[in-house]
């Protein structure tokens, strides 16, 4: 059982683009999404829906793509499973297996063709309407105690606006995000000026990184629809949202702690290590393997 916040806020829906080609995960994401990878034992769309839940949004729309049908059976019921497992007197898992077909009202739209985040999310303009909404992306895991995407929430309901979620990252790193030009407002909240999607260190204004989450204003249609296709020839997320500075504010949300990277091989291993590490019933066994590990040479 997910536990919610008690935090009220405005937002009913979110959107979780999950129909790209995972490139930076091949081989594994050629046959299965990137998203239904497994941190320790849970792929990570799970984490992602949880973490929706929690903070009290239960309509969930994924953007999915052609080789993605895995995604729909693992919020789906199993059968099949749950009679075995009911065989098999496995009670506890029954009901967690039954749960994850509770967990949200999730819905599936197809993408048709990869042509980058910022089309992914125009896909949900039907179904999200005249609403604000919450896009979050699989590759990035947010701790449960985070309470990022609960500041983001309590932010957009008080300025009624877009905000995004910033991370400082290295000069090194900031070419692998989107790079926001902002300025101070209150504790965590920025009023973001310019966004600038992978840049150099030299082009970067500063080194925020958007993160994946994103509290977007039923604006950002109309700006998706006039972004021209940006970097690698997809039309980008953040191009919209730079559009979109130009008819309404748009804040960041500023965050040090609690985000897991997932979206390459490295940080993945990274983010799997410290997962595993935080768990009751496999922290302290793999802890002691991995410091008996590091001693060998
Ligand atoms: P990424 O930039 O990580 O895209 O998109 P990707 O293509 O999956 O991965 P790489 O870079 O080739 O390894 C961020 C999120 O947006 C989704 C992806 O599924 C991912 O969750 N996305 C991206 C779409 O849904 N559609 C697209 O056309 C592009």
């Amino acid at each position: 059982m997910i536990e919610q916040s008690d935090v009220a806020h405005s937002i009913q829906k979110a959107v979780i683009p999950a129909a790209g080609l995972g490139t930076r995960f091949l081989p594994a994401a050629k046959a299965q999404p990137k998203e239904m990878l497994a941190l320790v034992d849970k792929p990570a769309i799970q984490y992602v829906v949880e973490e929706a839940v929690q903070n009290g949004i239960t309509d969930i729309l994924i953007i999915t793509g052609r080789g993605k049908e895995s995604l729909e059976n693992h919020f789906d019921r199993s059968l099949e499973l749950e009679h075995h497992l009911e065989r098999a007197g496995k009670h506890e898992l029954l009901a967690e297996m039954r749960a994850i077909a509770q967990l949200a009202d999730i819905h599936y739209i197809r993408q048709g063709e990869p042509r980058g985040l910022g089309h992914a999310v125009s896909m949900a303009h039907q179904h999200v309407g005249d609403q604000s909404f919450v896009v979050m992306l699989g590759d990035d895991i947010m701790h449960e105690k985070s309470g990022i995407l609960a500041g983001m929430l309590a932010a957009h309901d008080r300025h009624r606006a877009s905000v995004l979620a910033l991370k400082k990252v290295t000069p090194a790193e900031i070419s692998s995000y989107g790079s926001v030009a902002a300025t101070d407002l209150e504790e965590s909240l920025v009023r973001v000026h310019d966004l600038v999607e992978k840049p150099t260190p030299e082009e970067a204004p500063s080194n925020l990184g958007v993160m994946g989450r994103y509290v977007l204003t039923p604006g950002i249609f109309e700006a998706i629809a006039q972004t021209k296709p940006g970097r690698g020839g997809e039309i980008q997320l953040t191009d919209a949202i730079k559009l979109l500075l130009g008819t309404e504010p748009v804040y960041g949300f500023t965050f040090t702690e609690g985000r897991f990277d997932v979206g390459n091989k490295l940080d993945y291993l990274r983010a799997t290590v410290e997962l595993a590490l935080e768990r009751d019933d496999l922290g302290p066994a793999f802890r002691a393997f991995l410091e008996a590990r590091l001693s060998r040479p």
